[in-house]
């Protein structure tokens, strides 16, 4: 499963990226708002450091300005993958760029039937946002494991692109799901390294050895 961040910060990509497990970044309207400054700037170093599919969503909500607003993201970088939300309009945006060869993210995907219809216009990847059908009592994984049997069905070749992601339970559900990319915020990834019984081992291994270093000495 690829692993995505989810986030529009700088400082974030710079401390991950190094690690060798980052494949690609999601950013969003309200993530680039929290860092200010230029945007294009941002997206552009994200994705230098990346080097990997960076999503940049629109924020036309009529079909011909989401094609403008997508052609003129995707001149930033060639990793740079158009965002654009299910709505009637950004299905027929996704449906024209994803036709003229641009990779199109079909994002704020909360049903089944919303992701049948991303797939069908093209889209590489589809975000059906888990954490947020959660937040209203709705079990967000067992949309990632419907859109997963709906896509194998007909051999789709959209990504599953998990969003909204909260915890690293949703990881390990999405991994065993066989969705294909889990986007994290960087503390979800942060938490994903952590076991104490990993902290607590090395401290005796490396007790044990300086201790074997003092006897002989
Ligand atoms: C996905 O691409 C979105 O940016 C994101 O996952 C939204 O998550 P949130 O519900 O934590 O805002």
């Amino acid at each position: 499963m690829k692993l995505f961040i989810d986030t529009g910060n700088l400082k974030e990509v710079e401390a991950l990226v190094p690690l060798g497990i980052i494949d690609g970044i999601t950013t969003n309207p309200s993530l680039l708002a929290k860092e200010g400054g230029d945007y294009r700037a941002i997206l552009k170093k994200i994705c230098q450091l990346v080097k990997g599919p960076t999503s940049a969503e629109v924020v036309a909500t009529d079909a011909e300005g989401m094609i403008r607003e997508g052609r003129d993201l995707a001149t930033i970088d060639e990793h740079i993958v158009v965002k654009v939300p299910f709505t009637r309009d950004g299905v027929k945006a996704c449906k024209a760029l994803s036709s003229e060869g641009k990779r199109v993210n079909v994002t704020l995907v909360f049903s089944p039937t919303q992701a049948l219809i991303a797939a069908k216009v093209g889209a590489t990847y589809v975000s059906p946002f888990v954490g947020r059908l959660d937040d209203i009592a709705t079990p967000g994984m067992d949309l990632i494991q419907e859109i997963v049997e709906i896509y194998e069905n007909y051999q789709f070749t959209t990504e599953i692109l998990v969003a909204s992601v909260r915890h690293p339970i949703h990881v390990v559900q999405a991994a065993r799901m066989g969705a294909d990319i889990c986007t994290c915020p960087a503390a979800v990834i942060d938490a994903c390294f952590k076991h104490p019984l990993t902290d607590i081992g090395l401290e005796k291994f490396l007790k044990d050895w300086e201790k074997a270093q003092a006897v002989k000495a």
